[in-house]
């Protein structure tokens, strides 16, 4: 019998498992869209594992809305997961330049946390998605046990409790780090600004992927750095390719890239790619700064790696923040620098903001070490997961004809390619006058492309309004 892929000395539950297994067999078309998955009993004897944990897998796997039973005859794979179109290309290729006019995006990010919209724009977790009784709780009973320490500025790289849970939880993301190395920064924010900052000096090159998160297109202009941004892939992230033509011909000091889930494609870097990435970088002389925020919302069934675990030479800085999983409003994030440049980094966070919120910093530490956060998080995933079904089959039945989706294996964000002709900025407009709010690709480049693309946020709280709302979108892309 040929080996079974499910792995025994892991924590990872065997069901969870199956379930990865037959969603990459049905994203890599080993299972074809429509067709008969195998039997309960076969697959069981198959991937030698028990019925009752094929049973679990397929359960999840129909919630989650791959497969469906259809009466005496067994599990098929649903149309609406293999509803798979073309990967998103991007063929956005600059030469270095400054960027001037990122802030003409403010009206969007505005509408992205108007809390009067329905949210299908900003790139947020609804509250009734978070913890938030537990997380009040650790702030009363942190407050309530220690009023002291949190009305006092905490020490400059955080408080020690909540580093050594950050640093904790770089294990899984597949590298160790000292505690004191954890510099706690108001959101993930803080952290790309003062990472840019200890890495670049104004008139600097910096490479991003392209589309990439409107906030780094203007912490960029901010620090008066040359932008180069680079094409990107939804199904591998940054072209390599011509990553490694410009490298050669460019003097690119850092790369700003997330690796993991992109903001706004989704796209996930293999771990071949990343490791090639972080030896292409070396051999140029380029400081990578690794958007992480994402990471830990993955639907594969073990977290992706992150750059930082192939930067053996520690050169590189990882940042992430709690706004995606715990709450985006407390701001506490990190930045994880190369040892030596630490100190450097203190200093600059000395007169950035001087230090985060203390109270905030001890919540979610006590929440981190009492409460289930790792429940918390397989359920947000699975509530995401979902969302991307519900969300890709509303659109699929209400948007115009011809359009291309993405299918990310993780993070909150679904991106809309529509005919060339569509101007999703007047979408946007249209949108914000029936209180819905959507971002317009233009917001995720400051080259003018991507008008004809749409983000959308999977982070809702599903109802009927919700659906609703996107089939609205849908009819009014239909006039733009
Ligand atoms: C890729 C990416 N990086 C950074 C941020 C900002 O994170 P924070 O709210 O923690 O500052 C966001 C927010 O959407 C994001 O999508």
């Amino acid at each position: 019998m040929a080996r079974s892929p499910i792995l025994r000395n892991t924590e990872i539950s065997l069901y969870t498992q199956v379930e990865g297994l037959i969603k990459n067999w049905i994203s890599d078309g080993t299972l074809q869209f429509g067709s008969r998955i195998p039997s309960v009993r076969v697959m069981s004897k198959k991937l030698n594992v028990s019925i009752s944990t094929v049973n679990q897998a397929y359960a999840l796997l129909e919630a989650h809305g791959h497969i469906e039973a259809k009466p005496q005859s067994g599990y098929f794979v649903k149309k609406t997961s293999q509803v798979s179109t073309p990967a998103f290309k991007s063929k956005a290729l600059s030469q270095p330049r400054f960027v001037k006019d990122s802030s003409r995006n403010l009206d969007i990010v505005s509408a992205c946390s108007n809390e009067k919209l329905i949210p299908l724009g900003g790139a947020v977790i609804h509250t009734s998605l978070l913890p938030m009784a537990s997380l009040q709780k650790s702030l009363l009973k942190v407050i309530r046990q220690n009023p002291e320490k949190a009305m006092r500025y905490s020490p400059l790289g955080g408080i020690p409790e909540l580093q050594k849970e950050i640093a904790k939880r770089t294990f899984d993301a597949g590298f160790v780090t000292k505690t004191d190395n954890v510099i706690v920064t108001n959101g993930c924010t803080e952290a790309l600004n003062l990472a840019l900052k200890s890495c670049t000096s104004p008139g600097d090159i910096v490479a991003v992927e392209s589309p990439t998160f409107h906030g780094i297109l203007r912490l960029i202009e901010d620090q008066g750095l040359k932008l180069l941004e680079l094409p990107a892939r939804s199904d591998q992230g940054i072209d390599l390719e011509a990553f490694a033509e410009k490298a050669a011909k460019f003097k690119i000091k850092a790369a700003l890239v997330t690796p993991n889930f992109l903001n706004p494609i989704g796209s996930l870097m293999s771990d071949e790619n990343k490791e090639r990435f972080v030896q292409l970088c070396y051999k140029h002389g380029i400081t990578i700064i690794e958007d992480d925020i994402y990471g830990e919302l993955y639907f594969t069934p073990t977290r992706p790696l992150t750059l930082k675990s192939f930067d053996k030479q520690d050169k590189n800085y990882l940042c992430s923040s709690f706004s995606k999983t715990l709450s985006a409003g407390y701001r506490i994030g990190w930045v994880i620098p190369p040892e030596t440049e630490k100190e450097k980094l203190l200093l600059y966070k000395s007169t950035n903001t001087s230090s985060t919120n203390a109270a905030l910093q001890m919540a979610i530490a006590d929440h981190l070490a009492n409460h289930s956060y790792e429940r918390h998080l397989r359920k947000l995933r699975q509530t995401i997961e979902k969302n991307f079904s519900l969300i890709t089959e509303t659109i699929f039945k209400h948007f115009p004809q011809g359009i291309k989706i993405t299918h990310p294996k993780g993070g909150c964000l679904i991106w809309i390619e529509f005919s060339q002709d569509t101007n999703t900025l007047d979408l946007f407009e249209k949108a914000l006058k029936k209180n819905i709010s959507v971002v317009p690709g233009c917001a995720f480049s400051t080259t003018g492309k991507y008008m004809n693309c749409l983000r959308i946020n999977a982070g809702v709280l599903w109802s009927a309004e919700v659906e609703k709302a996107l089939i609205e979108i849908g009819t009014l892309a239909k006039t733009c």
